[in-house]
Order: structure tokens, then sequence, then C-alpha cells
């Protein structure tokens, strides 16, 4: 039987994000895209949370579904939480894909950050954090298209309750520097990214990819922070390649791929 593959969202939205993905593989294999503590219907658990408790959660739900190897994709805090979930339990991951996501913990300046918008949902609510974040995620919202796509963002977000988005937001800010994780990874990986991620970047992608050992990259063009949402055929064809190809050497993966992804130099 084919590895399921597990997808894991980024903050604040909920599983719905990976709509695309699901669509696209759930006739090939077993897809768990699942809500994480704290959106959606995901868990709550006690207060405070950490991204351990992320990883706890994940873990219970595959020893339920009796699933014992997964194809692990996290999308930004996903890739947080995926990080975590491969340090602890390696035998569980077969291959591992990382999305705008980093290994760095957050720098005292990004906590600041962190701090004013928490401040800022307390005293405002959602909706303008809403708004404001939806636009960010985007590489452009012109287009009818990506207005609509927008719309679809900001009601992910506005459907999580308020004080949930607060504590993931304190989980994130007190997460713990995952990169010595990164070269104890000897699974397939690969690390993918859009051009125009504001949230992070392709560059902290792209040096993240480089201190694993066995790492295809991807920039992916005309995309943002939700490059499988604004690029998702392409995002799609990413992922297949690399599930079915993860085998081969890197050349030989690049010479089958339609897009243009940058060799990493070890
Ligand atoms: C995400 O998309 O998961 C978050 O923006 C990540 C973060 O804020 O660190």
């Amino acid at each position: 039987m084919n590895t399921p593959i597990l997808f894991l969202h980024g903050f604040p939205f909920n599983g719905s994000l990976w709509k695309p993905q699901i669509e696209f593989f759930q006739n090939k294999r077993i897809v768990l895209a699942p809500d994480l503590r704290g959106h959606g219907s995901g868990p709550k658990g006690n207060a405070p949370w950490m991204i351990l408790d992320f990883v706890d959660d994940l873990h219970e739900l595959l020893v339920k579904a009796r699933v014992e190897k997964v194809i692990l994709c996290g999308h930004s805090m996903g890739g947080y939480v995926a990080l975590e979930f491969i340090h602890k339990y390696p035998h569980l991951v077969e291959s591992l894909i990382l999305v705008g996501s980093r290994a760095d913990a957050d720098s005292n300046d990004v906590k600041d950050q962190r701090f004013k918008t928490l401040e800022k949902i307390r005293s405002e609510g959602l909706e303008n954090f809403a708004d404001d974040f939806s636009k960010l995620v985007l590489s452009d919202v012109r287009s009818e298209e990506k207005k609509e796509l927008k719309k679809t963002v900001q009601n992910m977000i506005l459907s999580n309750d308020i004080e949930d988005v607060m504590m993931v937001i304190g989980a994130m800010a007190s997460r713990k520097d995952s990169t010595p994780i990164l070269k104890e990874i000897s699974c397939p990986t690969m690390v993918i990214v859009g051009a125009d991620d504001r949230i992070t970047s392709w560059g902290v992608n792209h040096s993240m990819a480089r201190r694993i050992t066995n790492c295809q990259f991807a920039k992916v063009a005309d995309a943002g922070h939700l490059v499988n949402r604004e690029q998702p055929e392409k995002f799609n064809a990413l992922i297949d390649t690399f599930i079915n190809y993860q085998s081969l050497s890197f050349k030989e993966f690049a010479d089958g791929y339609t897009n243009n992804p940058l060799a990493i130099q070890h």
C-alpha cells in the first residue's frame, strides 16, 4: 500500500488549507490533513501549549488510525511541528516535505512583533488581523481569483477562537531552535517555498535545505507564503514527483521536473 501523506497546516489556518492537495492525492494514497491544536476542530488540551503538544496530538492520531509511517508535509508552523515530530519519532517518517518554514527559533525582534500582534488582537479582535494577514500570505490579491482566495483565507482565520489564536502565537514564540535537528534528518526531504514569501523567505528556506543531507529544493515563481494555494498544480506536481522519484539523484530528479528547482551544493 502507498504510504499515507500527513499534511500539517500553518498558523492560523486549518486542514482545509490543503484542499487542492487532498483532491489531487486522495485517489493515490491515504491523505490526512487534520486541524491542528487550537485551529478549526483541532484538539485543545490544557494551557499553555507548546509545539511538543502538537507533536503528541499527531502521534495519538497516527496510533488511532493505525498508521505506521507517513510522508510528512508541514507548512510554516506545520513545519515547526514536523521538525520536532521527526526528532521525536524518526521511525514514523518515510520522507519529509517542509513548505515556507524555518528551523530557527524567534529572535527577540520577532518575539516583540508577536507581542504587538497579541496586543492588537486582544484590543481589536480578529477582524483587522485576519484582513492584514490574509493579504500578507499571498503574493498579490489583484485578480478576481486571488480576491476569492484572500476571502477564503480570511474566513479560515476568522473561524478560529480568539483565545486559541493567542495561545498558538505563544506556542510559536516559545518554540526551540530546531536547527540542530536538521543534521539528524536522514530520510529523503524536500523544501518548497514561494519566491515571494513574505512570512519567511526563499533564502531562509534554501539555507535550511542546505543543512539537510538528502534534500531537494524548489522555489516556485508567482507564489507567496501560501504556495500550495497560489500554485496548486505546480505544487502538487512537485510533491508527486518527489514521492515517486525520491530514490533518484538530484540530477535525475531535476531533469524529469518541469519547474526550476535550484540544486543544493553540499
Ligand atoms: C504560519 O504561516 O504558520 C505562521 O505565519 C508562522 C509564523 O508566524 O511563524
